[in-house]
């Protein structure tokens, strides 16, 4: 292929390079994978409206999540087994990410550690997402060097008492590669499965802000307020968890009116495109998180390829904004979509 020009084509590349064991584990989702693909469809269901004749000479793609500053309105999700793309995994992401200046959320399930992470990219913003198991000592542990290594937020997935039943996996026979360590092992079935709404009282005694990922409601997007969420994902998990659920994009705007301000709004769930990005916001999401986004450009291309899939979201962040007649994201209002 000629050099990729967008995540398509990293796409692409990737489902080239990933062995088939790889491959189906990221690419795959739950069930009939009605929600994997409503992820992509209800992006495409939305319409931008632009407004002209606005100056835009000067268009900036910066804004603020949870007061840090991110060069653009996307950030990199929790993604487990990154070493199952790139041997160099988390830690090509984190460099990769302190390059384009925004926040990587390293995930429990990481095949490194937080300390090795942090050290791969000193001073960069970074977010610990947090799975919690039956035995809670496991978690505290990872919790404990996570702050140890200032990452400055927790977020906790909510939307996982179990892994859903992803049927690519089954019929590969997935398995973890022998020479790679999981930091959390997600895969031994050993979630706490009592995880309740006080649970966030005992995350909030970190004294970070908790963010709280997987909310596809109304109803708990009131109670993660209430139990003090720094922020909330709009998330279904990429279509991994429970399939039939919403598109992410579809139940932002009720978690959005819900939520009236209490706590940052940000969404995951299918972002493939800087205009995906701009209809998230049109919605009321402060941000996204890419997840398989940044992975495709991982398994192409390691360090270098998520920092060029970073480069060319912002540009099409930076030019959409432009063509939007918005000179950043907080000029991004419910009227830029329909
Ligand atoms: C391969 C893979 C592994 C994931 N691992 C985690 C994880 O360890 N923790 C977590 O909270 N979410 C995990 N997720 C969900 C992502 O954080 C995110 O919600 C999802 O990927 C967003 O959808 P997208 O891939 O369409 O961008 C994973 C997703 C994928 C595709």
């Amino acid at each position: 292929m000629a050099a990729p020009v967008n995540v398509w084509d990293y796409e692409l590349l990737a489902e080239q390079k990933l062995d088939a064991n790889a491959h189906a584990y990221f690419a795959g989702g739950a069930g009939d994978e009605v929600t994997l693909r409503d992820n992509l469809a209800a992006f495409e269901r939305r319409r931008l409206r632009p407004r002209v004749l606005v100056d835009v000479s000067s268009v900036t793609t910066e804004t603020t999540v949870l007061g840090t500053d991110v060069a653009l309105p996307i950030l990199i999700a929790p993604l487990a087994l990154q070493r199952m793309a790139h041997p160099d995994g988390e830690l090509a992401t984190a460099r990769a990410a302190a390059a384009a200046g925004t926040i990587m959320c390293l995930s429990t399930a990481a095949t490194a550690r937080p300390a090795e992470v942090a050290a791969a990219a000193p001073g960069a913003p970074r977010w610990f997402q947090v799975y919690v198991f039956a035995d809670r000592s496991q978690t505290e542990d990872l919790i404990a060097e996570a702050v140890a290594n200032e990452f400055s937020a927790l977020v906790l997935t909510v939307d996982t008492p179990h892994l859903g039943r992803r049927e690519r996996d089954i019929r590969i026979d997935f398995e973890i590669p022998e020479h790679l360590t999981v930091a959390g092992d997600i895969f031994g079935g050993h979630f706490d499965t009592g995880l309740s709404w006080r649970d966030l009282e005992w995350l909030a005694g970190y004294d970070l802000p908790v963010v709280v990922k997987g909310i596809l409601t109304a109803e708990d997007a009131r109670l993660a307020c209430e139990h003090g969420a720094a922020a909330i994902v709009v998330s279904n998990h990429g279509g991994r968890q429970l399939d039939g659920v919403s598109s992410s994009l579809d139940a932002l705007e009720e978690v959005v009116a819900a939520v009236d301000g209490r706590a940052e709004v940000l969404l995951d769930g299918g972002v493939r495109r800087g205009t995906d990005a701009l209809k998230a916001l049109a919605l009321g999401a402060r941000s996204v998180l890419i997840g398989r986004a940044m992975l495709w450009g991982l398994a192409a291309a390691g360090e270098q390829g998520v920092v060029h899939v970073l480069e060319l979201l912002r540009n099409e962040v930076e030019l959409g904004l432009a063509l939007l007649g918005c000179a950043s994201p907080s000029d991004v209002t419910r009227a830029h979509a329909t």
